[in-house]
């Protein structure tokens, strides 16, 4: 498995906590930044994580930012993309087994540390259902032009 991550400086620290994680779980990762405490745009880095995610050099996409809903909201314009802004453990489930979310976005001013270690992990341990969730899935691939 192959995960791309990044954050702003709003996501910073709990970016590193996340990387520790990944660490710990031997999952290959790459950083696309930022990496330093003055305020940049999430849109920026946004968009490298989710284009690479769409383009299927990555398996999975890790977003984290202040509240990870303009992380969610710019990944989620790039085609193929399905973000889900996660601050529970059950939603973490649901949107892999249930909306096959292929990036997770975590707010670092909403979920403390411990708590996103386990989302993360949820999230990435937990697979696909497909079935009648494939179905949906595929409607909303052809919402954005493409084949049911
Ligand atoms: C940065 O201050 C903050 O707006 C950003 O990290 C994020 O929360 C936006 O959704």
């Amino acid at each position: 498995m192959r995960v791309i991550i990044g954050s702003d400086h709003g996501g910073l620290r709990l970016k590193a906590v996340i990387k520790e994680l990944l660490n710990e779980m031997k999952i290959d990762f790459v950083d696309v930044g930022c990496d330093c405490e003055q305020s940049v745009d999430y849109p920026d880095y946004a968009l490298p994580v989710a284009e690479k995610v769409a383009a299927g050099q990555f398996d999975f996409g890790i977003l984290i930012c202040g509240t990870g809903i303009g992380m969610s909201i710019a990944a989620n314009k790039v085609k193929g993309i399905r973000c889900a802004v996660v601050s529970d453990e059950f939603s973490a489930e649901m949107s892999r087994e249930h909306n096959d979310a292929n990036v997770l976005a975590i707010g670092e001013r909403v979920v403390g540390p411990g708590l996103a270690r386990k989302i993360v992990k949820t999230w990435l341990t937990t697979e696909f259902a497909g079935e009648r969730h494939l179905r949906r899935v595929k409607k909303i691939h052809a919402l954005e032009g493409g084949k049911e």
